[in-house]
């Protein structure tokens, strides 16, 4: 089980804050769960472990089942909540050079996540050496980046394989009825999976959106559903133990303490994605109305040769919440070397990961010395049931902390401002008056 310490934080926070603040994380949960808060439409996250029936399970195996032996890559077209989700849970789950090691299950890789056409372009080069399948993941149906993936990846599976083939390969994950997406998946035939509506992107991982790619990178999505329900159980306790709560409230109460900025740490490069999941889920829950703790992420030990000067005495302004494992996979000892030549040899016998977890403790200790507080969250081991635990902790936390700051942590007014400036600059057919006046200001 999924454990949270606040000790490192204890001498940042005063007791008259934290009280206030778990009162508040409280109400904060309330409100998640009784459906009284602002965005309230939004709020099918909370019950869907618990809701994921077999139907959905086996939906997604079938489509493992389909294309097994038939395609060695799959490219998972989305952005946003329709990409980092999977793309976090793979990273993790995946051996760290497996893009070069013998497979029994397709390598799952990703398009429409960014707008570069040296990307697209080396993707495309890399899929002709391939024999592919598409997973397209939009809500919307009409986001822009995997828009434009997919209308490449589509063309080039129909030149290459034919229609009827392509339309083996390709599987939609979108809304029920409306969107673009809806409305090619139907004309084509193209199998689907349902994004249900009242689940924000961002809070659509244990979805198809992210359980379907998980499945097709050879995961055991029934154990990442066992892990987020048993985290639901957890975190719908209203009690001092319900790690959402406490975290919630630690990092308000720091927040009204002058820190602005939450950094996810983490102590393995397999982790390094969730920092991207994670930043998403707050960021774009949290950051409005001028509101909202600015979340960003480092991998250390690598970040401390990079990012540690800045955060032992650089600006107090930030907090660390930093997201451990207990148990490596692995066991790798440093062995004895007779010149020792690099003065390493009071190592010896050791484990790498003893050297690891001194490299936390000490860095932990050098920080809060220096000014900045650490939330510690620990795992047991990184597998499917423990990243199906995290995922939900850090929902069910993100919904009672978007509450405590009083904004509604399910919408996301600002992402749209940039979309029109593009489209209008780009000549889209509508936006004629914003382009002549965007025009004048560059
Ligand atoms: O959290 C969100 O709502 C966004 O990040 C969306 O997930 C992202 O913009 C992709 O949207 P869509 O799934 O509609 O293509």
């Amino acid at each position: 089980m999924i454990g949270i310490d606040l000790k490192a934080t204890e001498k940042f926070i005063q007791e008259e804050v934290w009280n206030r603040n778990i009162q508040k994380a409280y109400e904060g949960l309330d409100l998640v769960l009784t459906g009284k808060g602002k965005g309230n439409d939004f709020l099918g996250w909370v019950n869907l472990p618990s809701e994921i029936g077999e139907p959905l399970v086996e939906n997604c195996e079938n489509i493992v089942e389909r294309w097994k032996g038939k395609v060695d890559t799959v490219v998972v077209t989305g952005i946003g909540g329709s990409y980092l989700g999977a793309k976090s849970a793979i990273m993790a789950l995946s051996h760290s050079f497996s893009y070069a090691m013998p497979r029994q299950h397709p390598q799952v890789v990703f398009a429409g996540q960014n707008i570069s056409e040296d990307y697209l372009a080396e993707l495309m080069e890399f899929l002709h050496t391939r024999t592919y399948a598409v997973v397209v993941i939009s809500k919307s149906g009409t986001t822009t980046e995997p828009a434009i993936a997919f209308r490449i990846l589509r063309e080039d599976l129909e030149k290459r394989f034919g229609k009827e083939i392509a339309k083996e390969r390709i599987v939609a994950v979108t809304d029920a009825r409306k969107g673009a997406l809806r409305t090619l998946a139907d004309r084509e035939g193209y199998a689907t999976f349902v994004i249900p509506d009242n689940v924000g992107g961002r809070f659509s991982v244990l979805t198809p959106v992210g359980l379907l790619p998980i499945a097709l990178a050879g995961f055991d999505i029934r154990q990442m559903v066992a892990g987020a329900r048993k985290m639901q159980e957890v975190c719908s306790e209203k009690n001092a133990s319900n790690p959402a709560i406490l975290y919630a409230a630690a990092r308000n109460s720091l927040y009204l303490s002058g820190k602005k900025i939450e950094i996810l740490t983490n102590y393995n490069p397999k982790l390094q994605y969730m920092g991207e999941w994670w930043k998403q889920l707050f960021g774009e829950s949290e950051g409005k109305e001028g509101k909202g703790i600015f979340p960003a992420s480092v991998n250390f030990s690598t970040d401390l040769h990079s990012l540690g000067q800045y955060i032992q005495e650089g600006e107090r302004i930030m907090f660390e919440t930093n997201l451990l494992v207990k148990l490596p996979e692995h066991d790798l000892k440093i062995e004895k070397d007779l010149d020792n030549l690099d003065g390493l040899n009071f190592l010896s016998g050791k484990r790498i990961e003893q050297v690891n977890k001194m490299a936390q403790l000490g860095t932990r200790l050098a920080h809060t010395d220096g000014g900045v507080p650490n939330i510690v969250i620990e795992m047991e081991k990184i597998d499917e049931y423990n990243i199906g635990e995290i995922f939900y902790l850090f929902e069910m936390a993100c919904g009672i902390s978007g509450y405590m700051l009083g904004v509604n942590p399910f919408n996301q007014p600002g992402v749209e401002q940039y979309k029109k400036n593009m489209f209008a600059l780009l000549e889209k057919p509508g936006y004629e008056g914003l382009t002549q006046e965007i025009r004048k200001r560059i």
